[in-house]
C-alpha cells in the first residue's frame, strides 16, 4: 500500500501516545490526517492537524484509508469499525471488549469488503503475541497459552506485596493511565478475559463469546490470602489460562498462586507475560510491558506498519467442527472465607487442608470446574479463590507433608 493516510479516533493515553510515536518515525509513510475526540471541552496539547468531534469527518473522507481507533466505549467503537470496513478503509484497533465481543463478523466485513483488521495492541500491550500466534505457531502444535495479560491488577498485586493498599494502589494505576474507564474491568478480570477470547482464536481458532468464560477477579482478595501466599513463598498473579487436551479447551481467568520457580513470578507492576506451550518448542515466554501510553502504542505502530505490506490475519487456525470449550476438568484450590460456615456449601472433590480461626478459615482441595461456575465470586466479597498452578501444588504437597499436618483449628 503506498500511502497510509491515517484517521484516529481517541486522543486519550494511548492515542496522544500515537501521535507524537508517529511523529518521532520519519520512515513509515504515514501520517495522521485528522483526529476524532470525544470531549471537546477538554484542554489538550496543540497538534499539526485539527481535532474535531464528530465521526463522520474520518469516516466519511474518502482520501482516509486507515482508520486507528483507540476510544474506551466499545459501542461507539463498533458502529466506528463496522462503518470504517464498509467504506473499504484499513482498520488498526486496541479495542479489546470490540474485538472479543464482535470478531467473526469483523472479520466478515473486512473480508466482505477486502481490508485489513489487526488489532495487536488490544492484547498485552506492547507484547507481540497475536502475530507470533498467527505466523510462528501457525499449525496446531500448541498446547496451552497462559499468562498475565492485565496490567492494571498486575500493579495492585506487586503494590499489595509492598504493603501499599488496594484503594492506594489502584488510584497510581489509574493515574498512570493503565486502568480501564471503569476499573472494575480490569480488578473483577473481564479486561483480560476479553484478552483471553482474543488469544483462543488465534492460539486454537476457535470464538467463544466472552460470556462464556468465567472471569475471577482480585478485588475480594484478603490480606490473610497475601499473608498465606507469602508464607508459602508464593506470589498471586491474575492469570488468562487456555490449555488444549484430547476432551477440549479450557480456557479461564482467575488468581493462582505463583511458584518462585515460574517465568512469571518475577513479573511486577504493570507487566505482562504470556507464557506459550508447543510440542515440540517447549515453553516460551513473551514478556513486556502491557499497558501505558507508548507501550501500547508501540503494538497500534507496528499495526499500521505492517499495512504498508498489506498485511492481514489469516486465522489458519480456525477449525469450529475439531475443538470446543470444556468444562468437565478438575483444579487444584484454595477458597478463603471469613467463617467456616461461608465454605460449607462449597462442594470439592477431596479437601487437603482446613484451616479455621477467628475471621478467617480456608479450605485447600480439588473441586470440579463445573462446581467453581457455579458461584458468582467477584459478587462474593467474603470469598477469594485462588488456583495452584500444576507446580505450586507439588510444592505445598511437599511442604505439607513435611509439616505433618493438614486439619488445623486456631
Ligand atoms: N486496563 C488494561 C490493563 C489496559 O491494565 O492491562 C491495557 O489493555
Amino acid at each position: 500500500m503506498s500511502h497510509l493516510k491515517i484517521g484516529l479516533f481517541g486522543f486519550g493515553c494511548v492515542g496522544s501516545g500515537l501521535y507524537q510515536v508517529l511523529n518521532q518515525n520519519n520512515q513509515l509513510n504515514a501520517k495522521i490526517q485528522k483526529i476524532v475526540a470525544k470531549d471537546p471541552t477538554k484542554s489538550r496539547e496543540k497538534t499539526s492537524v485539527p481535532i474535531l468531534y464528530d465521526a463522520s469527518e474520518i469516516v466519511n473522507d474518502t482520501e482516509i484509508n486507515v482508520v486507528v481507533e483507540l476510544i474506551n466505549d466499545s459501542n461507539e467503537a463498533y458502529e466506528i469499525v463496522k462503518e470504517s470496513l464498509k467504506k473499504g478503509k484499513h482498520v488498526v484497533t486496541a479495542n479489546k471488549k470490540l474485538i472479543a465481543e464482535r470478531l467473526d463478523e469483523l472479520i466478515q466485513l473486512a473480508n466482505e469488503n477486502n481490508v485489513s483488521l489487526l488489532y495487536e495492541g488490544a492484547v498485552a500491550g506492547s507484547i507481540p503475541i497475536i502475530r507470533n500466534l498467527e505466523e510462528y505457531y501457525n499449525n496446531d502444535t500448541l498446547t496451552s497459552i497462559e499468562g498475565i495479560v492485565n496490567g492494571t491488577t498486575n500493579y495492585i498485586l506487586t503494590k499489595a506485596n509492598q504493603g501499599i493498599s488496594y484503594s492506594e494502589a489502584l488510584l497510581e494505576a489509574q493515574k498512570k493511565g493503565f486502568a480501564e474507564a471503569d476499573p472494575t474491568l480490569d480488578v473483577d478480570g473481564f479486561d483480560p478475559k476479553f484478552k483471553l477470547t482474543i488469544l483462543l482464536k488465534h492460539a486454537f481458532g476457535i470464538s467463544v463469546s466472552p460470556s462464556n468464560l468465567l472471569n475471577i477477579g482480585i478485588r475480594n482478595l484478603k490480606p490473610q490470602d497475601i499473608q498465606y501466599a507469602n508464607e508459602k513463598g508464593f506470589r498471586i498473579k491474575l492469570f488468562a489460562s487456555a490449555s488444549k487436551d484430547e476432551h477440549g479447551i479450557t480456557a479461564f481467568v482467575a488468581p493462582h498462586f505463583i511458584e518462585s520457580s515460574h517465568s512469571a513470578y518475577h513479573v511486577d507492576d504493570e507487566f505482562n507475560a504470556v507464557v506459550v506451550q508447543a510440542a515440540y518448542a517447549d515453553k516460551q515466554l513473551f514478556y513486556g510491558k502491557g499497558a501505558g501510553s507508548f507501550p501500547t502504542a508501540s503494538a497500534v505502530l507496528s499495526d499500521i506498519s505492517a499495512l504498508q505490506f498489506n498485511y492481514r490475519y489469516e486465522y489458519r487456525k480456525t477449525t469450529p467442527e475439531l475443538l470446543s470449550l470444556t468444562t468437565d476438568f478438575e483444579l487444584y484450590v484454595y477458597i478463603s472465607a471469613t467463617t467456616k460456615e461461608s465454605l460449607d456449601h462449597i462442594e470439592f472433590e477431596e479437601i487437603d487442608d482446613l484451616y479455621v480461626s477467628k475471621g478467617f478459615s480456608y479450605k485447600i482441595g480439588k473441586i470440579r470446574f463445573n462446581e467453581i461456575q457455579k458461584i458468582n465470586w467477584n459478587d462474593q466479597e467474603d470469598l477469594s479463590l485462588l488456583i495452584f498452578s500444576e507446580s505450586s501444588n507439588r510444592i505445598l504437597k511437599e511442604s505439607d507433608k513435611a509439616n505433618s499436618y493438614n486439619f488445623h483449628y486456631n
